[in-house]
């Protein structure tokens, strides 16, 4: 099937989910294939990025959430988190006036002091520039590890409990959720993850908690808008159960 065609069984079947994340994995591998360094696998990720974007709008999303760079990426070679960082400074410089025509609002989710002044003007400067646009969110994992937002959110209560602000008693899932860089959005109803990986790999731990899992061979500069249509129509065929039995 087509990308086109794809998509009308989507608008057929009814309600897509309202949050789709990707772990975009393969990079590497993709590069070592055709005996590239591993940095133009990176640079060929980011067409896949325009298209996971595009296909959101399409789709008619809300939310798209896109790990990029994990806490552990930190721990890469030097070189190869150099030229990560500047292909995110790239990415944003070059797509922030298309982001805004479409009517993307960018929410840029970590540890965002270790970025280096230049990624992190940049980024402030995309999350400015499309804080009001409000037809798909699109937030982008960069220095981010999930236990790391967890032990943040712990801190932020223990402190408001210190401080005599918050009762311990009070503390429950909303509480504890408010606290999470993702306060406010909704839990991803579907996380793909390219490359074949079966594990999560430290992303959104709390939030993935009744997510729809999708694992698939391709890797990430291979991933067009077709994959996220298909993994769409294939989320409609699930049943969602949260714990509970169907009536
Ligand atoms: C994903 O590709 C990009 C990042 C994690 C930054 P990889 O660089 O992990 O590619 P593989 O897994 O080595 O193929
Ligand atoms: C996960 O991919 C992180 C991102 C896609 C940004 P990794 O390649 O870092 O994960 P592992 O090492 O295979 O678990
Ligand atoms: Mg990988």
């Amino acid at each position: 099937m087509t990308s086109d065609e794809l998509l009308a069984r989507i608008r057929l079947n009814g309600a897509v989910p309202r949050h789709v994340a990707i772990i975009m994995d393969g990079n590497g591998r993709w590069a070592r294939e055709r005996h590239l360094p591993r940095a133009l696998g990176h640079r060929n990720g980011m067409k896949s990025v325009r298209e996971a974007v595009e296909g959101s709008i399409q789709a008619g999303l809300e939310v798209l959430s896109l790990f990029a760079f994990s806490q552990e990426n930190w721990q890469r070679p030097v070189t190869e988190v150099t030229a990560l960082m500047s292909l995110l400074e790239e990415y944003v410089e070059r797509e922030k006036a298309e982001l805004i025509a479409n009517g993307v609002r960018v929410r840029v989710i970590g540890d965002l002091d270790r970025l280096s002044p230049a990624a992190r003007q940049a980024v402030d400067g995309v999350m400015d520039a499309t804080a009001h646009n409000d037809r798909l969110t699109v937030q982008l994992f960069i220095s981010y590890g999930a236990r790391a937002e967890l032990v943040r959110a712990a801190r932020r209560l223990a402190a408001a409990a210190v401080e005599g602000t918050l009762d311990p008693a009070d503390i429950d899932e909303d509480a504890f959720r408010a606290h999470l860089y993702t306060n406010g959005s909704p839990d991803p109803d579907l996380l793909i993850r390219t490359s074949g990986e079966q594990r999560i790999s430290n992303f959104m731990l709390w939030q993935l908690a009744y997510t729809e899992l999708h694992i698939i061979p391709v890797l990430w500069p291979d991933f067009t808008r077709r994959d996220l249509f298909a993994a769409i129509l294939e989320y409609q065929s699930r049943e969602r159960r949260f714990g509970k039995v169907t009536a």
